[in-house]
């Protein structure tokens, strides 16, 4: 049976929703939209107003969301160690941690690599190392063994619906470069501020996972919304 990586390295550049912006009292058709649309990804952003000022939801919240996609838990928290194992008992499927938020990214991403997927053992945990915008890539570097996929914050951590910064192109180009070198089987993945109109530029910079939130729950037409974005990708 192929693994997560496996699975998902197939597809690529795919798009990863984020139901930050999304109507939270009235999630279960909205996530069927996404089913029905062949969205692979369901991008969710773990805030602990501690990390980052907003505050969103945790475990329970995430073992609660129904959905066949799979479950992309952003962590932007501190201490993200000790919270790991409730995270994958809660059933994410990739867990992110942002290297900001911990003295020892490196033992927080071999203790990742010893947990079991809570959906399917089989299927494995893909491991992100995220980025805010203003850290350097080279804080990369010592981690690329023990990692499955890259995360570059195009905006500042804490809310949904911001301008995508410039300087993250550069960015993309320097990680791109350190995941050819390094050899590895990596996923890209660029986060925030992600819309109609720089979706393909980011795409064709070398994006394999693509996280739009705002431009999906934009509280008028998610159906329209994914449809376009869909296709944009060649998946419509
Ligand atoms: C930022 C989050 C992003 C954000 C994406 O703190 O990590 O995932 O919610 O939302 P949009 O697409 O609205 O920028
Ligand atoms: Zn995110």
């Amino acid at each position: 049976m192929a693994t997560l990586l496996e699975t998902l390295r197939r597809q690529t550049p795919m798009l990863s929703v984020g139901v930050l912006t999304a109507d939270w009292m009235n999630l279960q058709p909205q996530l069927s939209i996404l089913e029905s649309a062949g969205v692979p990804l369901l991008h969710i952003d773990v805030m602990d107003g501690a990390f980052c000022p907003a505050m969103t939801f945790g475990p329970p919240i995430i073992q609660a969301i129904q959905t066949s996609l799979f479950k992309d838990v952003h962590l932007m928290i501190e201490n993200p160690l000790e919270k790991l194992d409730s995270y994958v008992q809660a059933g994410a499927d990739m867990i992110t941690v942002q290297v900001e938020s911990t003295k020892h990214p490196h033992r927080v991403l071999q203790a990742l690599g010893g947990m079991t997927n809570a959906n399917d053992p089989a299927r494995g945990i893909i491991r992100g190392a995220a980025l805010n915008p203003g850290t350097p890539v080279e804080a990369l570097d010592p981690l690329m063994e023990e990692l499955e996929m890259i995360l570059l914050l195009a905006v500042n951590p804490g809310w949904g619906g911001q301008k995508f910064i410039p300087s993250t192109r550069r960015r993309i180009d320097a990680v791109r470069q350190r995941i050819a070198k390094s050899g590895g089987n990596i996923l890209l993945c660029v986060d925030g501020g992600i819309k109609r109109d720089n979706l393909v530029e980011v795409a064709q910079m070398g994006a394999e996972i693509i996280v739009s939130g705002s431009a999906v729950f934009d509280g008028k037409d998610p159906a329209g919304n994914i449809a376009y974005l869909q296709k944009q990708l060649g998946k419509g």
